[in-house]
């Protein structure tokens, strides 16, 4: 699984052959220089997934529900999970957990029970980062551990049809993922998931960012070539090589010749 935030990226993600493509509320960070994905409103996650719709026709297209739009009311929750598969044409949504929380569990079954297939995520919760002690590796004790299987499994028995898990120790992530028949998405939760995700920005290198968490790799520095690319175009226009004639549209002589003729015009 990746992300996408518009259809360029999406068309290639697809023609990649990735399995899943998540708008993921990160668009708030990554995309729209948001300081944390709490601002992200629905508006501005439906305008980017319908643009990403119209480039993906294979892959699985999820939906991240942003802070606020699945923690109000049921009402609320269903009707903007709801506008993620008909306004944007989605698959599934995601939604990012709480737990202990009934009222989420609530959510969750509310927006199941519309017919609303869910992907659930545990872990680091960045919409509730301050809520389970800020963007840091989750489940690193004993009790810790217990607390999210158990939400795990109820969110299996729910009826989710995969579950995230972002920033938890791998062997936690390996134990869960062999307790589920659900498939586990990891993001920090080492190699024993059932897939992986990342930023689509973050393994491209186009986040901007020096400092990346040690779960992402960076398997090509985009920023670099994307950065060459935008300095020699620069350089073209000012020593005048950009445009050449080849990359110039001409008028057919006899015009050319016709419209200075006219005294009035051109000449
Ligand atoms: O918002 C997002 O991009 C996500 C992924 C990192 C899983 O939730």
């Amino acid at each position: 699984m990746l992300t996408a935030y518009d259809l360029p990226l999406a068309r290639l993600l697809d023609e990649a052959g990735v399995d899943i493509i998540l708008v993921g509320d990160s668009l708030g960070m990554v995309a729209l220089g948001y300081p944390t994905t709490v601002p992200v409103t629905m508006e501005e996650m439906l305008h980017h997934t319908k643009a990403v719709r119209r480039g993906v026709s294979q892959a699985l297209l999820v939906g991240d529900m942003p802070f606020m739009s699945f923690n109000v009311s049921r009402e609320e929750t269903v009707k903007n999970a709801g506008r993620f598969l008909k306004e944007a044409g989605c698959d599934a949504v995601k939604l990012e957990g709480r737990l202990g929380s009934r009222d989420w569990v609530a959510a969750v079954r509310a927006i199941l029970e519309a017919g609303i297939p869910v992907l659930g995520h545990l872990g680091l919760t960045p919409q509730t980062a301050g809520w389970v002690g800020g963007f840091k590796v989750q489940a690193k004790t004993a009790e810790e551990a217990e607390k999210l299987l158990e939400a795990a499994l109820e969110l299996e028995a729910l009826g989710c049809f995969g579950i995230v898990l972002e920033c938890v120790p791998a062997q936690v992530a390996q134990a869960v993922s062999q307790k589920l028949r659900i498939p586990t998405i990891g993001i920090g939760a080492g190699a024993h998931c059932d897939g992986q995700v990342l930023v689509t920005q973050d393994l491209l290198s186009l986040t901007g960012s020096f400092h990346p968490p040690k779960f992402i790799r960076t398997f090509t520095r985009l920023d670099q070539i994307i950065l060459k690319a935008l300095r020699e175009f620069k350089e073209a226009v000012q020593d005048g090589s950009f445009p050449s004639a080849e990359e110039s549209y001409s008028m057919p002589e006899d015009e050319w010749k016709r419209l200075l003729s006219n005294p009035r015009s051109y000449s």
